[in-house]
């Protein structure tokens, strides 16, 4: 029994406590295993918290030198790999405190004035996940750059455009291309705006309800990078918006790679053939030794339920969750933490297999030239003979179908031919019956068309720095 006292009161917290902690309970409850990851922010939160609790009078000058002597010895420690974790002091706040009392006395004991752990993991997240989107800010410039890159390399290079997976109307690579360009644009502006919105200290609101200790919760959150503070103690040690918010971008991050990589799984197929996937990245069959597969973008696409799992598991983590701090909240860390591995590991591979890209444009270009692609030129041409749209559209139905019968294109087709569905078609249908005179005449704002083109790829290449 006095052995078991001994023990509980061995916690930070064990005071209240007669009996030691049960084994189970404490391999159940810990978190160190996972939130060693935010030592770094801990370690720099204690360090702010303690200069603040200095020029407010609560700790002397020389305990003030002691916990930021100690601190930084632990930083060093745990840098290298030396420092000894312990399961159960449950977390990384609670191991480093420990092992800075363990090392300065008491100096190191009053470090926590003013300040709960419910506010401390706050501050942690926060300061980790504000790094994480810079982080991916820079992943998501990378693959912009390739996509730009390659938007050059093969500008006036047509292939198909599809709707329902179906030849729809030609357009150019670099259109292509660049609807990535702008997806992962979005991307970059929603991390920003994240960024932007979780950048408010939490630190002060302690347990949940503020502290009747003199502190200065602006100078601390100036230290340390932030805008302000938060607004609402009960509110802030019971937020985790933010982190919903950042797994949220990286869902829709994850869904644009998986959207492209399921676009690179069908072109390099034999049946596509409308890209080289380089060797380096693609891997071969153990038993078919024929075979080049696309790993990576299949992997990426299998990866995107991973990250929409952990999007859900926060939501639903916050459902229920009545005010303010509950421990649920731990639960928060790894889907977190499993996102940001994901999506940065997904962005950083998938911008080098784009940098060894090959399409192969000739494939591309023979597959504008069957299906009638051309249709919707030939409507509009008609439209512009004053002839009403849907009627246009009729009329070019009845070509396509009659191209359809005859097992040819609507380009192969005569004047007389063409004539028989609308007295209006003349000899310069043929300017736009082929493939480059529709994609060249798409100049509204947005569109394929060349010259369109062409300025987004040099806007595009002014944006990301590039020549
Ligand atoms: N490990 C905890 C978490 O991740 C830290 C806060 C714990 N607070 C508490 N009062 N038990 O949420």
């Amino acid at each position: 029994m006095s052995e078991e006292k001994e023990s509980g009161s061995k916690k930070l917290w064990g005071g209240r406590f007669s009996t030691a902690t049960a084994g189970s309970v404490e391999a159940f409850t810990a978190s160190i295993h996972y939130d060693v990851r935010l030592y770094k922010y801990d370690i720099a939160g204690s360090k702010a918290h303690a200069t603040m609790l200095a020029s407010q009078g609560i700790l002397s000058s020389e305990e003030l030198a002691a916990i930021v002597g100690g601190l930084t010895a632990i930083e060093q420690e745990i840098d290298a790999g030396t420092f000894e974790f312990r399961r159960e002091l449950e977390d990384i706040h609670m191991n480093i405190e420990k092992a800075l009392v363990d090392r300065i006395g008491p100096a190191g004991a009053k470090l926590h004035s003013a300040r709960s752990r419910n506010d401390q993991i706050a501050l942690d997240l926060k300061m980790y996940l504000r790094d994480q989107c810079d982080i991916l800010t820079e992943l998501l410039v990378e693959i912009r750059k390739a996509f730009v890159l390659l938007a050059r390399e093969y500008l006036g290079r047509v292939m198909p455009g599809y709707t329902h997976m179906q030849r729809a109307q030609p357009v150019l690579i670099s259109h292509h291309m660049l609807a990535y360009y702008e997806m992962f644009g979005r991307d970059l502006s929603r991390l920003a705006d994240c960024r932007k919105r979780l950048n408010l200290s939490p630190l002060g609101c302690a347990a949940m309800a503020g502290t009747g200790l003199p502190i200065d919760r602006e100078q601390v959150a100036a230290a340390l990078g932030f805008d302000g503070v938060t607004a609402n103690s009960m509110d802030t040690v019971g937020d985790r918006d933010f982190a919903i918010e950042f797994v949220s971008c990286c869902t829709l991050t994850q869904l644009h790679l998986s959207r492209l990589s399921e676009e690179l799984v069908l072109w390099s197929t034999q049946e596509f053939s409308f890209v080289d996937i380089a060797d380096a990245f693609c891997t071969g069959s153990s038993i078919m030794p024929q075979k080049k597969n696309p790993d990576i973008p299949e992997l990426i696409r299998g990866k995107s339920g991973r990250v929409v799992g952990s999007l859900m598991a926060l939501i639903t983590l916050v459902k229920g969750l009545p005010l303010t701090y509950n421990r649920d909240l731990q639960e928060d860390k790894e889907p977190v933490f499993d996102a940001v591995d994901t999506v940065s590991a997904s962005l950083a591979i998938m911008a080098e297999l784009l940098k060894n890209l090959r399409f192969r444009t000739d494939r591309m270009a023979d597959a504008t030239r069957f299906g009638c692609m051309t249709a919707t030129d030939l409507a509009d041409y008609l439209v512009l003979k004053d002839i009403p749209f849907r009627e246009a559209h009729g009329i070019v139905g009845r070509a396509v179908a009659y191209c359809l019968g005859k097992g040819c294109e609507l380009e192969a087709l005569s004047l007389d031919e063409l004539a028989q569905f609308s007295p209006v078609i003349k000899k310069d249908v043929f300017e736009v019956l082929h493939v480059e005179g529709s994609v060249n005449s798409r100049i509204s704002t947005g569109g394929t068309g060349l010259q369109r083109v062409e300025e987004a790829v040099s806007y595009a290449e002014k944006q990301m720095g590039i020549a």
